[in-house]
């Protein structure tokens, strides 16, 4: 995915422009470019690298009114100067930048472009020229540019230019976000709602299949029956220091510090006394169904793991979890009457989304659980839950995970109709989580002796399992040290063959009944080299355990446990100097398959 904005107003194109890319480097940061219309003129700079970079290059001092910009994650050809964006067509007339993959991009080539010369290797340049191709064959902009998104297949968010009419920004929407925010002094399209934030305060989110254009004063939107259809705007309340760092040096962590008011905002959200705030659809859909399928990637998925112990232990409903990108191109044994879960803090996410529709379009219902009400799933599915945990920022998810596994606890508690002391159970982990974060120093000395690791193992049973497979993502993701999750018992099986002299391995010990088992795999590890390292609940721990974690209920653990991970992974990252919000070859939400 990228992050890809634009803007045309009074204001200064060239910083609405760049500033609004730096806000959404998150969303891919191979390289930049930006186009800026100056006297009736196109003026493009781009390169490989970040937004700042870009700024240097744009050390102009020509006021510009309207612009486009493009922040890359590469899908198809490296990330360089030549295969940045903005694109252009053959005969320099419509400049382009894209979100999104054009999966028939080849068959367009040999079907209309033979004749045109391309210079990048990406999937984007033949949409430039593909709007070139109609346009030559006489079509006004707006009909090449409807021509043109009719034949393509894949997701896009487009932003287009047409030198012969600088005066207008077209846009085209499939599968990968675009948000039109407008202003007093003009109008913001973005590919988020944060550079809309502080500006703007009334934003629409873009359906699928929708294109237009605006201008300083308009906006017109169409559907691909070039029928023009109307904008239904939302007060947009957001302020810009939201999307600030504040005192801390990261947005990992800060969101990290942010966990334990999210776990008291979302007792707020959804207990209303001992009342749960669910709508009684939600409840009755997961009640009428014979099983849960639960559906996600990375961080999502593991919090998945989480939700299927919850629906099982307190509503008897067999619930199984699946990889998104898998069930893409499979499907599992369907017998009476499933229900999907899918969770994502992006709600992008296209495998996700993928799946979502495949299964929605054989007539099963789908609930998404986000963090992100104006998100694709959000919008696409039969339900949504909103995890409240405001805008997650850095690449590593860290909040979210926690704010699913809450959501989808107090989900199944409703569903249940159990009694039971979850609302203390939160109130306690939140605290928890407070007490670990006064420790933070304990885990920087760990980090310390884990960084120059190149293999690390977390091992853990259950619950504690499921939160090594995400221990081991956020080290792995952020400090680029090869990192794996075993459920204990198994490294016995073949993978402690991995074990060397010096290997960390860290045991989470938060369950009483496997305790003692992970403690005496560990020590196999330990006989062969391994250094070991514990942590552990008070109510289990020993002297020699190098991290305590305040008691909380056994099934809120893992929202405690994964703090200690993260800290971890933030401090290893940092001591080896890694862009920690920003990882090399990531970006936040995947919105390609
Ligand atoms: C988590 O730290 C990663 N950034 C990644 O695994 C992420 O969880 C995954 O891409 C799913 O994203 P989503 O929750 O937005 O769907
Ligand atoms: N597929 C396009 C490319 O590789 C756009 C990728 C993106 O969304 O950043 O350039």
């Amino acid at each position: 995915m990228c992050g890809i904005v634009g803007y045309i107003g009074s204001k200064d194109a060239k910083d609405m422009v760049l500033t609004g890319l730096q806000q959404l480097e998150y969303r891919g940061y191979d390289s930049a470019g930006i186009a800026l219309v100056h006297n009736q003129e196109v003026k493009i700079y781009k390169d490989q690298g970040r937004v700042e970079h870009l700024r240097e290059l744009c050390d102009f001092a020509f006021c510009s009114h309207l612009g486009i910009g493009h922040t890359r994650w590469a899908t198809h050809g490296v990330p360089n100067k030549i295969n940045s964006h903005p694109h252009i067509s053959n005969n320099g007339r419509f400049v382009l930048v894209h979100n999104g993959v054009i999966e028939n991009y080849k068959k367009i080539k040999y079907t209309y472009l033979n004749e045109y010369t391309f210079y990048s290797e990406t999937d984007t340049e033949v949409v430039a020229n593909l709007i070139e191709y109609f346009s030559n064959q006489g079509k006004d902009t707006r009909d090449a540019i409807l021509m043109s998104i009719s034949e393509l297949e894949g997701s896009y968010a487009l932003l287009v230019i047409d030198q012969k009419d600088p005066n207008k920004i077209y846009f085209a929407k499939n599968k990968t976000p675009l948000i039109i925010g407008v202003a007093y002094d003009g109008v913001t399209i973005a590919s988020d709602v944060i550079p809309l934030a502080g500006h703007c305060d009334q934003y629409v989110g873009l359906e699928d299949k929708t294109f237009g254009y605006i201008t300083k004063e308009e906006i017109h939107l169409f559907n691909y029956f070039n029928k023009e259809i109307s904008l239904k705007m939302k007060n947009l309340d957001l302020k810009n220091n939201e999307f600030g760092k504040g005192d801390f040096d990261h947005f990992m962590l800060k969101e990290i510090h942010e966990q334990p008011s999210i776990i008291r905002h979302l007792i707020q959200e959804y207990f209303d006394k001992e009342k749960i705030n669910i709508s009684p659809e939600i409840i009755k859909c997961i009640k009428n169904c014979t099983k849960i399928n639960l559906v996600a990637c990375g961080t999502s998925m593991y919090a998945s793991y989480m939700a299927k112990y919850y629906f099982e232990k307190l509503c008897n409903i067999p619930s199984e979890v699946f990889v998104a990108s898998e069930l893409v191109y499979s499907s599992p044994l369907i017998l009476d009457k499933p229900c999907f879960i899918y969770l994502s803090q992006s709600g992008e996410t296209a495998d996700s989304i993928a799946v979502m529709k495949k299964f929605m379009d054989k007539g099963y219902p789908s609930i998404a659980i986000t963090n992100s009400v104006a998100s694709s799933m959000a919008h696409l599915a039969t339900y949504h839950l909103d995890i409240f945990a405001g805008k997650e920022i850095a690449v590593a998810s860290t909040k979210a995970y926690i704010a699913q596994i809450v959501v989808c606890a107090i989900l199944a508690k409703a569903v249940s109709g159990q009694k039971t002391n979850l609302k203390n159970n939160l109130s306690k982990a939140a605290l928890a989580i407070e007490k670990i974060l006064e420790d933070k120093i304990l885990i920087k000395n760990i980090a310390k002796e884990i960084v120059d690791a190149t293999n690390v193992f977390y091992i853990g049973r259950g619950i504690d399992y499921w939160v090594c497979l995400e221990a081991a993502l956020k080290l792995k993701e952020i400090s680029y040290i090869h990192t794996e999750a075993f459920s204990s018992g198994e490294l016995k099986h073949g993978s402690i063959a991995l074990i060397d002299r010096g290997v960390p391995v860290i045991a989470i010990c938060t369950q009483e009944g496997t305790n003692s088992i992970v403690r005496s795999n560990l020590i196999e590890t330990k006989s062969r080299g391994a250094k070991d390292f514990v942590f552990a609940m008070e109510s289990m721990s020993e002297p020699s355990d190098d991290f305590i974690i305040p008691n909380v209920a056994h099934y809120l653990a893992p929202i405690v446990s994964v703090v200690v991970c993260q800290l971890l992974a933030y401090y290893v990252a940092t001591l080896k100097g890694n862009d920690v919000d920003k990882p090399k070859n990531l970006a936040k939400s995947v919105t390609v398959e």
